[in-house]
């Protein structure tokens, strides 16, 4: 963990040297009506989709983190692109939870959901993510 206390400097500094990596803040809250317990620990990634706009590429993850108690998560992460204003980082939220699907009690597989962020602001603004049931597919 006191290495993280460097990262993120050195991650100010290439923000003030290169203007092209583009830093995100995005909080929001899951629920679980299904399990009250599963919207806890709930692993939540900070996508970028398709920064180079290329087929072959994948998506890349600029940050992670978890849910606390309540389902409350606070998510952060760059995306560098290549300099060009068509392949800004385009983000979106990835959750990857185990929430029953209605009338069940348990989820035995992993389940994801995907939440959009319809309008991406930068750092230092931050992004209010909708609030969203796990329980129910996309
Ligand atoms: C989670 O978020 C809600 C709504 O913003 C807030 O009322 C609640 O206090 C938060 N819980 C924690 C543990 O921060």
């Amino acid at each position: 963990m006191e290495a993280l206390k460097w990262i993120f400097p050195i991650f100010l500094i290439i923000l003030v040297v290169d203007g092209r990596t583009q830093c995100y803040k995005a909080s929001g809250q899951v629920f679980c009506p299904t399990d009250h317990y599963k919207h806890y620990g709930v692993k939540v990634r900070l996508m970028d989709k398709d920064r180079m706009s290329l087929p072959w590429e994948a998506d890349d993850e600029m940050g992670t983190a978890y849910t606390d108690e309540d389902g409350n998560y606070t998510v952060t992460g760059c995306g560098d692109d290549f300099g060009f204003w068509w392949n800004d980082p385009d983000p979106y939220i990835y959750i990857d939870h185990r929430c029953p699907e209605p009338g069940r009690s348990v989820s035995i597989a992993h389940r994801y959901k995907t939440i959009p962020i319809p309008e991406p602001k930068l750092v230092p603004e931050e992004i209010r993510v909708e609030t969203v049931r796990l329980d129910i597919s996309d």
